[in-house]
């Protein structure tokens, strides 16, 4: 089954929205199939945000997203990795549909509450970044014959 890596950002755990945004994917029916909270350390934010080195707001990002704890999850559905891009919204929180995580919660592109694959190649690179293979979970849930055949 196709798999995302997301994580709830710095600002999104400061402003306690971790919960709110576990559960806006939840009921969407995506199945979550690991998660730790973790400090990234320079190294490991600027392997995660590799493709932006040399970027005039790479600095800045870096700065922020080892601010402060961060919740790395893997999540898995079909076509979770475009599904959980679209549930986010726009990059910039100004240009989010109002239904939007970013939409809902956030009205700054350095601010944007969270991050989500952005591409199968991206998925795998960053989920094998943050967790090994044995601390993804697969279990059957109740609902499984609801939501997937
Ligand atoms: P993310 O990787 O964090 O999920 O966000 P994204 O795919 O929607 O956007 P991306 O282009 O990968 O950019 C990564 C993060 O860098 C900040 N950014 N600032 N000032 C700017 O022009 C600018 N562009 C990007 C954002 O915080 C974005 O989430
Ligand atoms: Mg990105």
């Amino acid at each position: 089954m196709e798999k995302t890596f997301v994580m709830v950002k710095p600002d999104g755990v400061m402003r306690q929205l971790t919960g709110k945004i576990i559960g806006y994917l939840e009921q969407k029916g995506f199945k979550l199939v690991a998660l730790k909270m973790l400090i990234l350390d320079q190294a490991l934010a600027e392997q995660h945000y590799a493709e932006h080195v040399g970027k005039s707001f790479f600095p800045g990002l870096v700065d922020f997203i080892t601010s402060g704890p961060v919740v790395a999850m893997v999540w898995e559905g079909p076509g979770v990795i475009k599904g959980v891009r679209e549930l986010m919204g726009a990059t910039n929180p100004a240009e989010a549909l109002p239904g939007t995580i970013r939409g809902q919660f956030a009205v700054a592109i350095s601010r944007n509450v969270i991050h989500g694959s952005d591409s199968p190649v991206s998925a795998e690179r960053e989920i094998a970044l943050y967790f090994k293979p044995e601390e993804i979970l697969a279990y059957t849930r109740p609902t499984d014959i609801w939501l997937v055949e």
